[in-house]
């Protein structure tokens, strides 16, 4: 699985497009120019630094999260039209979509996500980047909500929750939220379980379309990584908009 180089440009132009849409001052501005900042990063990110997990290629971080928001917007409606209690705003939603695995970034002057110089390990295993081990362990979401609060964009307790409880029971760390049968001590906001639905949704999809056609033999090749028919113009605007020489390396691979 890989995407192509001018699927990398619009995903970010969609990316962007959110914040534009659903994201009010000054919380719009904070974050587009945040976003701005680091997009050589995150535009080119994976969603995960390891091969079998999902999104694992350039530009799969920016994929997946696009496709959390659309699903949760989606997902919603759903919701809404089986009654749920409508006591969190469509912002709160598409910002909690929008931010919740921005943890996987890293530290702002330490990303986690190395481009790789092992020549071989890109060819063949489709390894783009290593995983920077000098940064401290710190669970996604918790490093999401730091990463917004140090750039003092503030957050509603509805978004807070809906980030740091995202991943649902998969994380044991969320049981005193999720897993409690007292009234009093269960989330007063479906945007919680909304959000980790579409972000559930989101992973599983993007490990069919990366894995189920391999384990049904039609797509098995050495070069999967290897794009072919490049659209000049798309690629020379995204390349023209990118500082760092390394991910401009990795970036003109595409
Ligand atoms: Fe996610």
């Amino acid at each position: 699985m890989e995407l192509k180089a001018e699927q990398i440009q619009s995903n970010w132009e969609k990316f962007i497009g959110f914040i534009n849409t659903y994201i009010s001052d000054p919380r719009k501005d904070q974050l587009i120019k945040f976003y701005t900042k680091h997009q050589d990063e995150i535009m080119m990110m994976p969603a995960s630094h390891k091969k079998a997990y999902h999104n694992a290629f350039p530009g799969g971080y920016v994929d997946h999260v696009n496709r959390v928001i659309e699903g949760a917007l989606e997902i919603n409606k759903v919701w809404c039209n089986f009654g749920a209690e409508q006591n969190y705003t469509t912002e709160e939603l598409v910002f909690s979509a929008l931010n919740h695995d921005l943890g996987k970034m890293g530290e702002e002057d330490n990303y986690a996500h190395i481009p790789s110089e092992d020549e071989w390990r890109k060819k063949n295993m489709g390894e783009m980047y290593k995983f920077n081990n000098s940064i401290a362990y710190m669970s996604v979401p918790e490093r999401s909500i730091k990463l917004l609060v140090d750039n003092d964009i503030k957050l509603t307790q509805n978004e807070w929750l809906a980030i740091r409880l995202h991943d649902g029971l998969y994380d044991p760390a969320n049981e005193p939220y999720l897993k409690n049968y007292m009234p009093e001590l269960k989330p007063r906001t479906s945007l919680v379980f909304i959000v980790h639905q579409a972000d559930l949704m989101a992973s599983r999809i993007e490990f069919e379309k990366e894995w189920l056609p391999k384990f049904n033999n039609k797509e098995i090749k050495k070069d999967n990584f290897k794009v072919k028919n490049k659209s000049k113009n798309s690629k020379t605007k995204a390349l023209s908009s990118i500082k760092s020489e390394g991910l401009k390396n990795l970036f003109s691979e595409l």
